[in-house]
């Protein structure tokens, strides 16, 4: 497991072995006698690091052969020695041609098929490489003027493509990072603040408003940056998070609970954000270990808890009031499936006037907005429904 103080070099290598596993396995079965789910797991590991170091981060062949070599050793595992040194000098020189769209981006082949039925083949595939490109930190100010200090003593702050104020560095990361740590800004993920930005748009950052699956908090910050709500409620079904939520928060009403049976007034809120606990499938770019653990039952469960929420959610709207639904998942059941039925007593909100131009969004089958992952953003999907007056 990645600790907060391993090296960006490690954190590298572990998360791009991750992200690459399917194919780095791919590319050295030929040369291995056995299957590679068969081998003792710290030479396999050490079998898909060397292959990634050569293929990936273009460390010559003979060095990232010998210091695998010497890693085999240090792992007790000597007599797998000369099979390492074997192997990786093989598939150094080329591995297998991987022939599929889902071998070449190392996805399980299940959501390869799944993307391909739900957004075509370009767009599947589009969305596999995106996700195979390690994340790069995404930040908002937290007083506009500040991004004025570093950039005068030299970084450079570069805008995000389509999300307004978001903001990173090609060069300056650790200035970034500074920033971060002394509480001027905060990272997070450009598709996370398009949710927060679209729910203060929907409710024109007014009155009264609960973020109900709120932990860690990052939504709820820029939403209180953003808007002028007469409250802000941040809940989360966790204690410890809402412990946590609430000294990140600084004192912001935080209340531990489920989601849904909410201790809140009923008919009473005029933006509830749910932004429900998901497979995540949008998110692979800084989880690649969730594409190996996630089976399509896992969706379909996923999909089942979700259901209960937005009925709670909906019941707490005042007249007017409106419920934005966003999860960090693509899955077409955790979304739109949700909201094909249109409920009696609610409107759908149509949300091209509450994307910036030029987000890279398709409209789903009930009226939503969906990002697949992106070179400048994980993947999202949003709906939102209105309460009639
Ligand atoms: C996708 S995360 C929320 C991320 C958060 N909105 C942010 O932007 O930082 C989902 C959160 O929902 C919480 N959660 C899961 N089930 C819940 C439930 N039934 N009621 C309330 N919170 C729940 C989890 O603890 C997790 O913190």
């Amino acid at each position: 497991m990645l600790e907060r103080e391993d090296s960006p070099g490690v954190r590298a290598r572990v998360l791009g072995v991750l992200r690459w596993q399917r194919a780095l396995d791919h590319s050295l079965k030929p040369f291995l006698k056995q299957s590679i789910a068969r081998l003792d797991p710290e030479v396999r590991a050490v079998l898909r690091m060397g292959c990634f170091e050569v293929h990936h981060l273009g460390v010559p062949a003979p060095v990232a052969t010998d210091s695998m070599i010497r890693l085999t050793r240090r792992l007790g595992k000597s007599s797998a020695a000369g099979m390492v040194n074997a192997v990786l000098r093989r598939a150094a020189a080329g591995g297998a041609v991987a022939a599929t769209p889902d071998l070449r981006w190392s996805h399980p082949e299940w959501l390869w098929r799944r993307w391909s039925e739900s957004f075509g083949a370009a767009a599947a595939e589009g969305a596999m490489a995106a996700a195979q490109e390690p994340a790069p930190p995404w930040v908002w100010f937290v007083h506009d003027r500040s991004k004025s200090d570093p950039e005068a003593s030299g970084a450079i702050f570069e805008p995000h493509p389509w999300c307004p104020d978001a903001w990173t560095t090609a060069d300056g990361r650790p200035e970034l990072m500074e920033r971060v740590r002394q509480g001027g800004a905060v990272v997070q993920d450009p598709s996370s603040q398009m949710v927060a930005r679209i729910a203060v748009s929907v409710a024109d950052g007014r009155g009264r408003a609960a973020d109900l699956c709120a932990a860690p908090g990052g939504k709820t910050a820029l939403m209180r940056k953003l808007g002028r709500w007469d409250v802000l409620i941040a809940g989360d079904r966790s204690p410890a998070k809402a412990i946590r939520l609430r000294r990140r928060l600084g004192g912001a009403a935080v209340v531990a609970g489920d989601a849904g049976r909410p201790a809140l007034c009923p008919g009473a809120w005029d933006l509830v954000l749910l932004d429900a606990p998901c497979s995540g499938t949008g998110t692979f770019r800084r989880h690649p270990e969730l594409k190996w653990r996630l089976t399509p039952e896992a969706i379909a469960e996923a999909a089942e808890k979700q259901r209960p929420l937005i009925a709670a959610a909906l019941d707490l709207l005042a007249p007017g009031g409106a419920v934005v639904y966003a999860t960090c998942s693509v899955e077409p059941e955790e979304n739109e499936a949700h909201f094909r039925d249109r409920a009696a007593g609610f409107k759908r909100v149509p949300l091209d006037d509450h994307l910036p131009t030029g987000t890279p969004w398709t409209e789903t089958a009930a009226g939503g907005a969906r990002i697949l992952p992106h070179e400048h953003g994980d993947g999202f999907t949003v709906h939102a429904l209105r309460r009639r007056v």
